[in-house]
């Protein structure tokens, strides 16, 4: 069942949204060569607190940290770890969520380390503008598989392939609602988008093949034939006015990460 939320909860989701875009934000400034992947959970855990708010990952389903932080051929799910140094010319995807006064938000993007070569720099943009032609789908009328097909078309379009064993997802008194939110589907097939309606909406795009593998700790997806993968993400609401992303401020404008 999908929940729509009224302008007051859409209210209490944007608060919760600028805690996770503030310190995803932060985080980016953060990353360079020799950061270990654990200094940036630790931040965020820390910023999440002070603002009075829980790190919605943590604990759930047993997952261990604050952030996921998936480097190269890791799609989502990495795990933090001292022993994780960002090298130069990696990339780094990082998907944080918070929950504030039974609320919650969800994001996530991925960031050059250094000097990235510029097939990698080509994923990064790729993903993200998959992303903002999804966003621009959140309309009243239109339906699910347009965000889905909007996704998967630009990307296979850029030589590119969409993860299917992960998708998108309702949000709101918890982080995972209905409806799911493919990265692949249909223009004009799925549930007519309402008023009200939360969605966070995450391309997850290889640079290779679709295939994923999960690793012994059970949790870090990577891509089956080692290529590389990035993720976008955003916390969006269908408004009478169109899309507001919900994990960004009010004035911001230009690409959406
Ligand atoms: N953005 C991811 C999702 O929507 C975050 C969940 S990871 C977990 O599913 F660690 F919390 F499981
Ligand atoms: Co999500």
């Amino acid at each position: 069942m999908v929940i729509c939320k009224s302008p007051a909860e859409l209210e209490k989701m944007h608060r919760a949204g600028l805690l996770v875009w503030g310190a995803l934000d932060e985080m980016r400034t953060m990353v360079r060569p020799g950061i270990s992947t654990k200094d940036l959970d630790d931040f965020a855990e820390t910023y999440t607190r002070r603002n009075h708010a829980s790190p919605a990952f943590k604990g759930y389903r047993g997952y261990p940290s604050s952030v996921c932080t998936s480097v190269n051929q890791e799609i989502v799910h990495g795990i933090p770890s001292a022993a994780k140094r960002l090298r130069d010319g990696d990339i780094l995807s990082m998907d944080f969520g918070v929950e504030l006064e039974g609320y919650y938000a969800d994001a996530a993007l991925t960031v050059p380390v250094g000097k990235i070569a510029g097939e990698r720099e080509k994923l990064l943009r790729v993903t993200r503008e998959s992303l903002e032609r999804a966003i621009e789908k959140v309309r009243t009328g239109n339906r699910l598989g347009d965000i889905s097909s909007a996704v998967q078309q630009w990307v296979e379009k850029n030589g590119f392939s969409v993860v299917r064993e992960f998708v998108g997802h309702g949000i709101g008194t918890r982080m995972h609602e209905d409806p799911q939110l493919p990265n692949y589907g249909t223009a004009g097939q799925g549930a007519r988008l309402q008023e009200g309606m939360v969605l966070a909406i995450e391309p997850m795009v290889n640079s290779g093949g679709a295939a994923v593998r999960v690793l012994e700790d059970e949790w870090t997806a990577v891509t089956a034939d080692g290529s590389d993968s990035a993720h976008f993400e955003h916390t969006v609401a269908v408004t009478a006015n169109g899309p507001w992303i919900l994990t960004r401020p009010k004035e911001a404008t230009g690409p959406v990460w």
